[in-house]
């Protein structure tokens, strides 16, 4: 599966703008802490309440993630293999997590940079993080 150049140039073009990509991962996490309790359940180790240092902290190691992803969009599988093995095979997340996430990081830019969230730039984001979600997680359907 492979992201069309129009995808690729419309993600890449997002990313270059956000000026702190922390940001808005550590919001795009505390959002299903709110809408989807149960993904809560992997994170009982953290404090968990809004504005959290440790849920912002977790949010930079998102966002260098995702940042990763962009920036090889050619070589996914490989890319995110060490963090496919950690959420799959050491956390165990129900894949549908992954789904529940990535709406709320497209909630979340859609918030921030309303201007700029055309349909088109959200299907572009949706395919990347489809992307990104069968790099980590083979099995989500
Ligand atoms: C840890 C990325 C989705 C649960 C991590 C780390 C990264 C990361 C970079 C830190 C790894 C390290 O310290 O070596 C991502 C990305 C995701 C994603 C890019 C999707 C776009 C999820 C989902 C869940 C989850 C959906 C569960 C609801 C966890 C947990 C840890 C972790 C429990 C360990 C946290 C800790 O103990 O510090 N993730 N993750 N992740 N992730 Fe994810």
């Amino acid at each position: 599966m492979v992201l069309a150049a129009a995808d690729r140039a419309a993600v890449r073009a997002l990313w270059k703008k956000l000026n702190n990509v922390g940001v808005y991962t550590a919001e795009a996490l505390e959002r299903p802490f709110l809408a989807f309790p149960s993904t809560k359940v992997y994170f009982l180790h953290l404090d968990l309440n809004p504005g959290s240092a440790q849920v912002k902290a977790h949010g930079r190691k998102v966002a260098d993630a995702l940042t990763l992803a962009v920036d090889r969009l050619d070589d996914l599988p490989r890319a995110l293999s060490a963090l496919r093995e950690l959420h799959t095979d050491r956390l165990r997340v129900d894949p549908v997590n992954f789904k529940l996430l990535c709406h709320c990081l497209l909630v979340t830019l859609a918030r921030h940079y309303p201007g700029d969230f055309s349909p088109a730039l959200q299907a572009s984001l949706h395919k990347f993080l489809s992307h990104v979600i069968s790099a980590l997680a083979p099995d989500c359907r």
